[in-house]
């Protein structure tokens, strides 16, 4: 979603805050805009549309400034215009913005009717106002940004310049915000991901909500305070120096980051096995032995929800322990049963999803534990949890979620069986590294699955289809394909079929049939049942089935065996080459799917 980027220091801002905000574009945005302080005036270039439309005015201009803020906007108040992207200035001072103003509204009509104008349509303008207006009245830049920021409702990051000094201010509620700071070269930066000052920030500051950062370059140094609202000094912030490298920005040999994430999957299971059976995760691991809850909320979103559905079933099967996956905006407003010595499980990859945060909020609030497997060590999802399962994914670009998907549910398989205490089975690492292995070759004869997509890429709509631990693939793979494709794709438990999708099913609907060794005959008759009424038929399914393979109009055959509790995985790497190549086949924006951010941060 809205990505930020600020620079203050001796050099010229733009090229940090263009480069910033370029490794920000994967996480999704309609419009681009900076503002630069020259010569003691606030300019303001923004564009709708790329970040290429930007770069091409910022060319033509040139523009040299030691000051500045940038930011990408993902619309949601007011139209995608020029108007409402962001920065939002006037004569003293300019404001970025990431997060929604609950308020807003209201307040802008009491501004209004004060005599306040505003240029666009945006609640974050109402901010920039509120700002002016304190300031008028108290001539303190650092009172009225609190004052502001306390009249608002809603959780938001803003990033503030004034025209009066080369100061870089700061301050978040629930929404990410990163204070960088490079003291060799005196340069402080701000950004909502510490990815963008990847090489610009040695040293990262994490300030935690309510915490206004202000960075005061001075001939001799970069100094970074911090202050509670009430203005008094702040010691509420973490500070960590910048590990990220920049490789993930490369796609290497492959036409998109999805694709190069799908091949990362075989090598980056080994590495997780590894670090959490045999090296420094082990002590993570060995923390669960025979830990019980008497009752597990999980809570995510999308592909995160889906891999707490397949978490589940582990933690039922293996543990035979209760729990519940909820989707976060429901759990957090549905005043749910939380009782003492439960456990809340909360699954991001960014750890900035806004209503997984809330869900974890309210768990906190009922003074029960939070866990999280999250892939972003030091995102505000991993602070603010009792203990973190990372799933060290390294940086995900591409929007649509592969690689986190399955990381995600192979540590919650390996929080399952350090729960049972069979971290040390041979067969552990054994299933780990077959399911590895599987993968690669999946990988290496991606072909096959290339020329499924050509025969049904041009086919109306999807209906995938799975029983038991594969009900959730179908949903993460109807997902994906639609996602990617803009293709209309459901995802079913084979068994409700015929409690009306089947209505759906004629010659030009597709069944994505996921068919396992377990519960097989009753899967196979749910496809008769599709065949019965000529829908067209894909079965992902277990080798040499003569059966599936006279079922079928296209058979992916896949080897099951060995993989008693990972075959789902192995199952979902076969879609995720589906969605791509239809995908690819449909000429879409694979990495930058329209309308979709990578990182919700918004509710
Ligand atoms: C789908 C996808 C999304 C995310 C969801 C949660 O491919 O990526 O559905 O899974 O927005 O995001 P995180 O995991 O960052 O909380």
């Amino acid at each position: 979603m809205c990505g930020i980027v600020g620079y203050s220091g001796p050099g010229n801002s733009v090229g940090p805050i263009i480069e910033g905000l370029s490794r920000l574009e994967y996480r999704g945005y309609d419009s681009a805009g900076i503002c630069l302080k020259i010569d003691n005036q606030l300019q303001i270039i923004k564009k709708e549309g790329k970040l290429d439309n930007l770069k091409f005015l910022i060319e033509e201009q040139k523009p040299f400034s030691h000051t500045g803020i940038g930011h990408t906007r993902w619309a949601t108040h007011g139209a995608v215009t020029s108007d409402n992207a962001h920065p939002h200035g006037n004569e003293l001072f300019a404001v970025v913005h990431n997060g929604i103003i609950e308020n807003a509204s209201s307040l802008k009509k009491e501004l209004q009717s004060e005599g306040f104008q505003f240029k666009s349509q945006t609640d974050s303008e109402v901010f920039l106002v509120l700002l002016t207006k304190f300031f008028k009245q108290s001539n303190d830049v650092l009172k009225s940004i609190s004052k502001a920021f306390s009249t608002i409702t809603g959780n938001s990051a803003f990033v503030i310049i004034e025209k009066a000094s080369d100061k870089l201010y700061c301050l978040k509620r629930s929404a990410p915000l990163v204070v960088g700071e490079n003291k060799e070269k005196r340069e402080a930066f701000v950004s909502s991901d510490p990815f963008a000052l990847v090489g610009f920030a040695p040293r990262i500051y994490f300030p935690q909500d309510e915490v206004i950062c202000e960075s005061v370059i001075s001939p001799v140094e970069v100094k970074i305070n911090f202050y509670e609202l009430d203005l008094s000094p702040s010691n509420r912030y973490k500070f960590q120096t910048n590990a990220m490298t920049l490789d993930a920005t490369t796609k290497g040999p492959y036409e998109h980051f999805m694709l190069k994430e799908i091949h990362e999957q075989p090598k980056l299971i080994n590495k997780l096995a590894a670090y959490y059976i045999k090296n420094e995760g082990r002590k993570i691991l060995d923390d669960l032995r025979n830990f019980e809850a008497p009752f597990w909320h999980l809570t995510a979103c999308g592909t995160a929800w889906h891999a707490g559905l397949v978490i589940k079933n582990f933690f039922e099967q293996i543990n035979r322990q209760r729990s519940s996956v909820e989707i976060a905006s429901e759990f957090r407003y549905k005043n749910p049963i939380i009782k003492k010595e439960e456990v809340g499980l909360f699954i991001s990859q960014s750890g900035e999803t806004a209503d997984t945060l809330a869900c974890q909020e309210l768990c906190a609030q009922k003074g029960i534990s939070s866990f999280s497997i999250v892939n972003v060590e030091g995102s505000t999802l991993f602070r603010n949890s009792n203990k973190n399962f990372l799933i060290h994914a390294g940086v995900e670009i591409g929007v649509a979620s592969t690689k986190a998907f399955t990381l995600q549910v192979l540590t919650g398989y390996l929080m399952s069986r350090a729960m049972e205490g069979s971290l040390d089975d041979a067969d552990l690492f054994k299933e780990i590294q077959l399911l590895s292995t599987r993968i690669e070759e999946l990988c290496a004869g991606g072909d096959k699955i290339k020329e499924v997509a050509e025969k049904i890429y041009y086919n109306k709509g999807f209906i995938f289809t799975g029983r038991g631990k594969y009900f959730p693939i179908s949903l993460e793979g109807a997902l994906k394909l639609k996602e990617i494709a803009y293709v209309h794709a459901e995802g079913y438990a084979a068994g409700e079929l015929k409690h009306g999708p089947i209505a759906l099913i004629d010659e030009d609907i597709v069944n994505i049939a996921i068919v396992g060794p377990e519960l097989f005959e009753k899967t196979v008759s749910n496809v008769e049942e599709v065949k019965a009424r000529r829908g067209k038929i894909v079965v992902i399914g277990p080798r040499n089935s003569e059966e599936l393979r006279h079922l079928s109009d296209f058979y992916i055959e896949l080897d099951f065996e060995g993989l008693p509790n990972l075959s789902p995985l192995l199952v979902n790497v076969a879609l995720q080459f589906l969605a791509y190549h239809i995908a690819f086949l449909k000429g879409t924006d694979i990495d930058k799917p329209r309308n979709l951010a990578k990182s919700v941060t918004v509710e």
